[in-house]
C-alpha cells in the first residue's frame, strides 16, 4: 500500500515534471498499481531476523561484551558497507523489558512514553521525532512500504540522522540497543501483523571516474530527480515547493552540497541503499525497479560529487 503512495508520488510529480521523466518511471508504475501487487509484496520471502535470532543464544563474540563493555561500546558506529547481522540476543520478555526501560530513560523526551512522537521535547524539533506506533520507517534496507528488518533499525540507533534531532546512540552498550530494538517492534502492530522485507543487495561500488559522473548527470536529470532536488541538486525544483509528506507536512528534498547529512548515511553504497529503497513517510520515490546497477552507480557518484566538502 505504501509501495503504491511512492509510485503516485513519482507518477504525480513526473507529471509535474518533464515528459522524459514520465516515460522513465512508467514502468514500475504498472506494477505498482496493478492490483495484484499487495499480495506479491506478502509473498516477498521474510527476513526477520527478530525471529532468527529467536531461537538462538547469543553469540559467542557478543557475550563477552559484559566483560569488556568498553571494547566493544567504544567501537566507531558501523559504517556501511556493514555485513547485516541478526540480533545476537534471544528477544525474551527480559530483554524488552530492558529495552523499555532504555526508552524510558533515553528516547522519550522526544519520542514521548508511548512512542507518539509527543515527548516535551518534540515542539523544539523539524522534523519532529517520529511516531514509533505508526510502525513508518524512513532508512530501510527493503523495499518501499516494507517493514525495515532489526539490523536497519539498530543501525539508525547506533548513527542517528544527520541532520535532524535524532542522535547517534553509538555509546549505548550492544544488548541495550538491541533491547531498544526489541521494545521499538512492540509498539507498532504492523510487527505483530507483518514481517520484515528482503534486505535489496547493494553490488559492490565501481570507482567514481569522471566518465560516471558524467552518465550520473545525464541520468539525473533524465529520471526526474530535477523534479525535486533541482538541476543544480540543491532541493529547489519545480515540484519541490508543493511536497508533503505522509501526515501533511511540508517536506523538503535534501540538498546535495550538503551531502554529508543524508539521514540514511552518505558513503556510496547508504545513498545507492537510499534511492533504490525510497524514503517512507515523505515524497522521495523508490527507484528499485526503474534502474540498473551500474547506472545507479553512476547516480551515486554524480550526487555525491554536488557534495561540498
Ligand atoms: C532529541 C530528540 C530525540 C531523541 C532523544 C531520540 N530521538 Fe529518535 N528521532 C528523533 C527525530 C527528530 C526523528 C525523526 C527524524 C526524521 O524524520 O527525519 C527520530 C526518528 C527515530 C526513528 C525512526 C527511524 C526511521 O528510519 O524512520 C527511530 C526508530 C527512533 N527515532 C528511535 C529512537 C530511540 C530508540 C531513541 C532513544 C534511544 C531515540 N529515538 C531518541 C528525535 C529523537
Ligand atoms: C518527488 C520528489 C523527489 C524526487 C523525484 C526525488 N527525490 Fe530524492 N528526496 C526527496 C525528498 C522530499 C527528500 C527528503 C526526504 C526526507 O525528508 O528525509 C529526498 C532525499 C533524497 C536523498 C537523501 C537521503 C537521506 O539519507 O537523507 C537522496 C540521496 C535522494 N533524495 C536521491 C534522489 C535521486 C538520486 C533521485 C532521482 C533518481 C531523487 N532523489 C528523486 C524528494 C524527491
Amino acid at each position: 500500500m505504501k509501495r503504491r503512495t511512492t509510485v503516485l508520488w513519482v507518477g504525480a510529480l513526473a507529471l509535474v515534471g518533464a515528459g522524459i521523466a514520465h516515460a522513465q518511471l512508467t514502468p514500475s508504475g504498472d506494477p505498482a498499481t496493478d492490483p495484484a501487487t499487495p499480495s506479491s509484496d506478502a509473498g516477498v520471502p521474510a527476513l526477520d531476523a527478530g525471529d532468527t535470532a529467536g531461537d538462538r543464544e547469543a553469540a559467542p563474540s557478543v557475550t563477552s561484551t559484559p566483560a569488556e563493555p568498553a571494547a566493544s561500546d567504544d567501537r566507531p558506529a558501523p559504517r556501511a558497507p556493514v555485513r547485516a547481522a541478526p540480533s545476537p540476543y534471544r528477544v525474551t520478555p527480559e530483554l524488552v523489558r530492558l529495552g523499555r526501560r532504555a526508552f524510558a530513560d533515553r528516547c522519550t523526551e522526544c519520542h514521548g512514553t508511548a512512542g507518539r512522537g509527543d515527548g516535551p521535547d518534540a515542539r523544539f524539533l523539524s522534523p519532529p521525532p517520529r511516531d514509533l506506533t505508526r510502525g513508518v520507517f524512513a532508512i530501510r534496507s527493503t523495499l518501499s512500504g516494507q517493514l525495515p528488518t532489526d539490523w536497519d533499525i539498530y543501525r539508525t540507533l547506533r548513527r542517528g540522522m544527520p541532520g535532524t534531532g535524532m542522535p547517534a546512540w553509538s555509546g549505548v552498550p550492544e544488548r541495550e540497543l538491541w533491547a531498544l530494538v526489541a521494545f521499538i517492534k512492540t509498539l507498532s502492530p504492523r510487527f505483530r501483523d507483518e514481517s520484515a522485507g528482503e534486505p535489496i543487495i547493494v553490488p559492490p561500488a565501481p570507482p567514481a571516474t569522471e566518465a560516471s559522473i558524467v552518465r550520473g548527470r545525464r541520468a539525473y536529470q533524465r529520471m526526474g530527480c530535477t523534479v525535486c532536488h533541482g538541476i543544480d541538486g540543491r532541493g529547489r525544483g519545480p515540484g519541490a515547493r508543493t511536497l508533503v509528506d505522509d501526515q501533511g507536512r511540508r517536506a523538503y528534498p535534501f540538498d546535495f552540497t550538503r551531502g554529508w547529512m543524508m539521514k540514511g548515511g552518505s558513503s556510496p553504497e547508504d545513498v545507492y541503499r537510499t534511492f533504490h529503497t525510497g524514503i517512507d513517510g515523505t515524497p522521495m520515490p523508490s527507484y528499485h525497479d526503474v534502474i540498473d546497477a551500474a547506472e545507479s552507480w553512476d547516480l551515486v557518484h554524480y550526487t555525491r560529487s554536488l557534495f561540498v566538502q
